[in-house]
């Protein structure tokens, strides 16, 4: 199936665009900074690794950087990077098809920021498939945000209200629950010695270096959403001027972003 074709049928979120992969690097190394680590798990020296929905493949090059040993595929509905490292593969497919691996084949798999991917209802199904693909012993980590703000202002909640009303059009998760709930998938798959972090980063330039590329993450997505939105709810110049007030409110009203970490290993 060509790319296109496997997005059209995917309930992915997200609109094609020639800068999104700009956006979702910022994304990477905010959180990579964040957390101070590109994962949380404790796998000292992974041998083969996978990312689901893997965007840009940044994670898992980074991955394949620091662990030279390493094997990391990287699996998502649109095309791999064209440049990686010799230890780096790309699939392409959709994850809600199922995952074209051998059961127990990877000592961790790693699945981020697919709260916009993956339709609330099939999140258990998904796990299980991210479960099945792991090896007895091994570890699975999942990271989402809280779709939901932190001292969020008017213009800020009215984009993503917007956001929230065409994630639930498409079945996707439009409150917190996977936030919530990402612990609990894992103890429900069952894994064990599940483990659950949460970190708050700041968004916009009172928060240093993270918060300056939150904010321009946050700028990119929600431009990405209105120009899908233009004609219907906002017309493009309520549209620029929503956006322009988000970046004051995010500085006037200290805002922040919520993320959850949670990682279990398949029993042995
Ligand atoms: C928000 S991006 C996150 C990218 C990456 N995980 C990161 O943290 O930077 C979500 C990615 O998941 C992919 N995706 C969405 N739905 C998917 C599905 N059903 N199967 C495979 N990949 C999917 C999208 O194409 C996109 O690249």
């Amino acid at each position: 199936m060509t790319e296109r074709a496997e997005r059209e049928r995917s309930s992915y979120l997200f609109p094609r665009h020639p800068r999104e992969a700009d956006r979702l690097d910022l994304q990477h190394d905010a959180l990579r900074e964040a957390l101070g680590s590109n994962f949380l798990a404790p796998v000292t020296e992974p041998g083969r690794v996978l990312d689901v929905g893997t965007g840009t493949g940044r994670w898992g090059i980074e991955v394949c950087w620091e662990h030279p040993r390493a094997l990391v595929v990287g699996f998502d509905l649109m095309a791999g990077p064209g440049e990686h490292p010799s230890g780096y593969r790309h699939v392409r497919g959709n994850v809600l098809q199922g995952l074209p691996f051998l059961d127990g084949v990877f000592d961790l798999v790693h699945q981020r920021f697919l709260v916009s991917g993956i339709p609330l209802a099939q999140w258990p199904q998904v796990v299980a498939e991210l479960v099945r693909v792991t090896q007895p012993g091994g570890w699975v980590e999942l990271a989402e945000p809280m779709i939901e703000f932190l001292h969020a202002g008017p213009a800020t909640e009215r984009l993503l209200g917007i956001m929230r009303d065409m994630a639930a059009s498409r079945g996707l998760d439009s409150t917190r629950v996977v936030f919530d709930r990402l612990d609990d998938y894992l103890r429900s798959a069952p894994l064990k010695e599940v483990t659950r972090h949460e970190v708050t980063c700041a968004v916009g330039e009172w928060g240093g270096r993270i918060g300056s590329f939150l904010a321009s993450d946050m700028r990119a997505l929600f431009t990405r959403l209105c120009e899908v939105q233009v004609g219907s709810s906002l017309s493009a110049e309520e549209s620029a001027e929503t956006i322009r007030r988000t970046q004051e409110e995010f500085e006037g009203q200290q805002t922040r972003v919520a993320m959850a970490i949670a990682y279990g290993r398949k029993p042995s």
